[in-house]
């Protein structure tokens, strides 16, 4: 019998990368490398060590080792890829366009090398964008390669509407689509708390507004730390989507995901519902939307193949 534990590697050992190593070692989700660039010397493994000298108090039997190599991170299960740099006060994520891109190209050329086998969760900003450019490089089939971002903004979603009815955050289900950014969708009509649907319990005005706030809920947090983005509840939805991989939970999340024929939008990646297990996005759920979320959603995919297309612009400039 050849047992083995699953090989979670984590591409940027900054906030996100190293509070997602916290979280799935935590939860015992595999062994863990933390990779950050050779600038940082031995940062990537100081985060390691720390983090697996709290074993022994948590209790977990997780491994993570912190290094600057691709070596280590040959024949990984799961890459998680923060590496990039973040948002600053008065920063857009499109501002990170430039900067990003060549850097999840090179990111990318190194996991193909070393991981070919490799399920593949982007969050480096500009989401969307990024997770394209992923997938572009590293050619692997594109259930392979997805994007973090639904399950955060839907969190944030979550979180805001049980702090407006007092209850608890684990009977609100809800569905955010659309781009990681200002123009995302909400599905009300698969927004319930305990079953019964959000438009009865909260006034379409108000709901409007809980929606705007979500919208610009990286904007807030970047506002409140002034030197940087949220990475807490990132690094959680990324732990839960590895989770739903190496588990192979069949979890239904929101992810971004490449779409062809499913709604139209012709081989971009962008924030659907998705089933999430072993084989990575393992399919892709075609929702009946109404007028307005069909009119909504293809604005915002209208908007992530602008941010495309000034990708490859920047990129062959
Ligand atoms: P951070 O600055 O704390 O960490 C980024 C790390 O990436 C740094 O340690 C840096 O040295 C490393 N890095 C840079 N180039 C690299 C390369 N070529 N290879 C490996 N590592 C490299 O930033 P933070 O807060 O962890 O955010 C990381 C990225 O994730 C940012 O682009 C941020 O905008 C994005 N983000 C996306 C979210 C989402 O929902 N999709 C949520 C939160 C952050
Ligand atoms: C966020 O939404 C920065 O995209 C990141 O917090």
């Amino acid at each position: 019998m050849s047992l083995r534990r699953a090989k979670i590697s984590i591409i940027g050992a900054g906030n996100v990368g190293a509070t997602c190593a916290h979280w799935c070692a935590a939860a015992e989700l595999g062994d863990v490398v933390l990779l950050d660039i050779p600038q940082t010397e031995d940062m990537p493994r100081g985060k390691a060590l720390d983090l697996m000298q709290s074993s022994p108090i948590m209790g977990f039997d997780s491994s993570i080792i912190g290094t600057n190599s691709y070596d280590d991170v040959a024949g990984s299960d799961v890459i998680v890829v923060t590496a990039g740099i973040p948002r600053k006060p008065g920063m857009s994520r499109d501002d990170l366009l430039n900067t990003n891109a060549r850097i999840v190209t090179d990111v990318a050329e190194q996991i193909k090398a070393c991981s070919p086998e490799a399920i593949v969760i982007v969050v480096s900003n500009p989401l969307d964008a990024m997770v394209q450019q992923m997938w572009r490089v590293t050619g692997f089939p594109p259930q392979r390669v997805c994007g973090q971002a639904g399950v955060l903004d839907t969190a944030r979603y979550r979180a805001f509407l049980a702090m407006e009815l007092g209850v608890s955050v684990e009977d609100i289900s809800a569905l955010l689509m659309g781009g990681h950014g200002d123009t995302m969708v909400p599905i009300p009509s698969c927004t319930s708390v305990g079953g019964i649907p959000v438009t009865q319990l909260i006034a379409a005005d108000r709901l409007s507004e809980i929606v705007e706030r979500t919208r610009n809920g990286g904007a807030e947090i970047v506002k409140l730390l002034k030197t940087g983005s949220a990475y807490y509840a990132p690094a959680a939805a990324c732990a839960q989507m590895a989770e739903a991989v190496i588990r192979d939970k069949k979890r239904v999340l929101p992810a971004a995901a490449y779409c062809d024929r499913q709604y139209g939008v012709g081989g971009y990646y962008v924030g659907v519902p998705v089933v999430m297990g072993a084989g990575g996005i393992e399919r892709v759920i075609e929702l009946e939307l109404t007028a307005q979320e069909q009119k909504d959603f293809q604005h915002s995919v209208d908007a992530v193949k602008s941010l495309v297309a000034t990708m490859d612009g920047l990129l062959s400039a």
